[in-house]
């Protein structure tokens, strides 16, 4: 599986430091609110793991579940809800937990949903950011780091579904892609 990696692109230790800047941005931001993260499956489940333990102050969690890729490198722009949060969000201070800000497509529709549903705030937490390929306009409150316009897999990032168990971030060698 390592073999298959062209180039580590963000550590273990420096998503530790990354991850651990964030927790504490949050918990000051939240500690007098009602913090609900809502995580979309599946690639942000590692990053929940590390940024919740990172977070000082009480919060909820729930999870959702969204398709737009299959099993290609190119979005689709076309999102479907597989699993959605089945709790009222009026009292919530709602904070969405994303693996990676890509076109934007994902997040600007999930956005646009739990806004209807009238949370006390929404706002977006999202690991890596890689603003050359946004498509939407869309903001997130909190990035951890920005990326070059290339694929990555590991730390919960899949290609077709494999490296998400990596626990660095990486780019993947073009011959996989081939194979
Ligand atoms: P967006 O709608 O283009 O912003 O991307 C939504 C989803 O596509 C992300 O939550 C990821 O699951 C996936 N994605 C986007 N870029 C990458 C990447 O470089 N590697 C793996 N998955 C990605
Ligand atoms: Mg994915």
């Amino acid at each position: 599986m390592v073999n298959d990696i062209r180039d580590i692109l963000i550590t273990e230790e420096e998503l530790k430091e990354i991850i651990a800047k964030l927790g504490r941005q949050v918990t000051e931001d939240y500690k007098d609110k009602n913090l609900f993260l809502i995580t979309v499956l599946k690639g942000a489940v590692l990053f929940l793991g590390d940024l919740m333990r990172e977070i000082k102050c009480p919060c909820e969690i729930d999870f959702m579940v969204t398709s737009s890729y299959g099993s290609g490198t190119v979005s689709s722009g076309n999102v479907k809800i597989v699993k959605d949060i089945d709790v009222p969000l009026d009292d919530k201070d709602v904070l969405i937990v994303e693996d990676i800000l890509d076109t934007g497509l994902t997040l600007n529709f999930l956005m646009d949903l739990l806004k209807n549903r009238n949370p006390r705030s929404i706002e977006i937490c999202a690991l890596l950011d890689k603003p050359s390929r946004r498509a939407a306009d869309i903001k997130a409150k909190y990035t951890g780091i920005e990326i070059p316009d290339e694929f990555v897999v590991g730390y919960g990032l899949d290609y077709d579904e494999k490296y998400r168990n990596l626990p660095f971030i990486g780019v993947l060698k073009p011959e996989v892609y081939e194979r």
